[in-house]
């Protein structure tokens, strides 16, 4: 019989045991079930709720089913449904009346938000020292090749030269941004809801906030509704996760790029590639292209989710056990995408002459002039234009920028000098944009530095 069999008299349909169960996936919210449950009964008995003893051994027993299931000794049943039944009737089977007390001014609207938040709370944290490895991997990386000079991209086109560094960086930024929306989402996640019951709350004198402190949530949840049908916490997570797949997926497109026979810029360690069962001569980064590919998998999971609270009315409806699958799926995407890309990126080497040779086209160099004959006082636009005229009329000549004289120069500017020949070398490029954000190594280094120290500590901290 159900735990909610009371007004029942004919038994479930074997086909809605299979709709109805979420055992199968939610059992790994056990733990935290059992802690919420402890709390709990500690606070019914403080309230005088239920007796003292009870509480004691409903905790001592709810310890030893927590025991049995780390050893993966417990039977789940699916018939028992969820996570939160197939405890409680456990404790029910060895401790009678005891046991019966423990869902005393309690819901599993209530109890599954609560084991949710607890759960999702320890993964952002797992998720934020996941990020902080990936970080300093990408610094590491550039550390190794602090004076590498890559040709900077825009429309996929050769644009500006740039520190290999400096562009690794930008990377560095975007994960401090997923961390950073995922201690937000934490704040707002770290509130309980317990003791909302089913939506409106208990008769029962119970005292939230006790369980609150005891389970380390900051406070209470303000409104028993909202509480039991509030899925907002999980769909800020995966829309952050969504955000922070995108980068990994971006990032994954630049190594892809960059191992690719039209750069082969860097190559990636065998250990991080996967060869073709039918050409011999291939290597692939298939590291690279599965983290690419993962990052569908993960909107789908934010998608899924904000498609099935769109139309539920207040409070708990049953859609709403469609939750955690989702949020399981993507939770253990991104960890399994940051756990394999932070160290394949340890892996890499780069071929720096093959990027400076890239770089060293004298046509990125052209925004170099503009802004040189900006400081001869020219007005950008004309600059601008001029430049073009002479890019142009080298284009026409089949010459390169730097391949023209001093006179051929002046045709199309005519406030050329013998240095505006002298400024396109990849490295003076470079180094001349030295300033705050800027890629010069004066400013990557800096940035490189700062980086280390921050994260040392963090990672030492862990
Ligand atoms: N397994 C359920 C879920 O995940 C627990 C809550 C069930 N509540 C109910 N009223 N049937 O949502």
């Amino acid at each position: 019989m159900a735990l909610w069999g009371g007004r029942f008299t004919a038994s479930t349909d074997a086909l809605v045991t299979r709709l109805s169960e979420s055992i199968s996936y939610d059992r790994r919210l056990y733990s935290q079930d059992i802690r919420g449950s402890i709390a709990h009964v500690r606070m019914l008995a403080r309230c005088g709720i239920i007796p003292g003893e009870d509480s004691e051994r409903i905790q001592e027993e709810l310890k030893r089913i927590e025991e049995e299931i780390r050893g993966g000794n417990f039977d789940f049943q699916e018939a028992l449904e969820d996570v939160h039944m197939n405890i409680e009737s456990r404790l029910i089977r060895e401790l009678g009346d005891q046991g019966a007390r423990v869902h005393t001014a309690r819901s599993r609207n209530d109890q599954v938000a609560t084991d949710f938040r607890l759960y999702l709370r320890d993964e952002i944290d797992y998720l934020t020292e996941l990020l902080h490895h990936f970080q300093s991997s990408l610094v590491e990386l550039g550390k190794r090749n602090v004076k590498a000079i890559l040709p900077g991209l825009t429309h996929l086109q050769y644009a500006q030269p740039v520190l290999f560094a400096h562009h690794l960086l930008a990377y560095v930024e975007m994960a401090e941004r997923d961390i950073d929306r995922l201690a937000d989402c934490r704040r707002r996640l770290n509130r309980l809801p317990l003791g909302a019951g089913a939506l409106a709350g208990s008769t029962l004198p119970i005292d939230r906030e006790s369980v609150a402190e005891e389970l380390g949530f900051d406070a209470v949840i303000a409104n028993s509704m909202d509480a039991v049908a509030d899925r907002d916490f999980a769909i800020e997570l995966l829309s952050a996760l969504a955000i922070l797949m995108m980068h990994l997926s971006r990032l994954s497109e630049d190594l892809i790029l960059w191992m690719s026979q039209s750069c082969r810029y860097i190559r990636i360690g065998d250990g991080f590639c996967t060869g073709s069962s039918l050409m011999p001569q291939k290597k692939n980064p298939d590291v690279a292209e599965l983290t690419r590919g993962k990052t569908g998998r993960v909107y789908g999971d934010l998608i899924s989710l904000l498609t099935v609270m769109k139309g539920l009315p207040l409070c708990y409806n049953r859609d709403m056990q469609e939750d955690k699958e989702p949020v399981f799926d993507a939770v253990d995407t991104v960890k399994l995408c940051l756990a394999a890309v932070a160290p394949m990126l340890l892996t890499i080497e780069i071929d720096d002459r093959r990027m400076l040779e890239a770089a060293s086209d004298p046509g990125l160099m052209a925004t170099d002039l503009a802004e040189w004959l900006v400081q001869q006082g020219v007005p950008f636009r004309t600059a601008h234009h001029r430049v073009g005229r002479y890019v142009a009329w080298c284009a026409e000549k089949g010459k390169k920028l730097n391949e023209t004289t001093l006179a051929e120069m002046r045709e199309s500017i005519p406030e050329a000098a013998a240095e505006a020949l002298e400024l396109f070398e990849a490295r003076r490029s470079v180094e001349a944009r030295n300033i705050t954000g800027g890629t010069s190594s004066m400013q990557v280094k800096r940035q490189l530095a700062a980086w280390s120290e921050k994260l040392e500590s963090l990672l030492a901290k862990a």
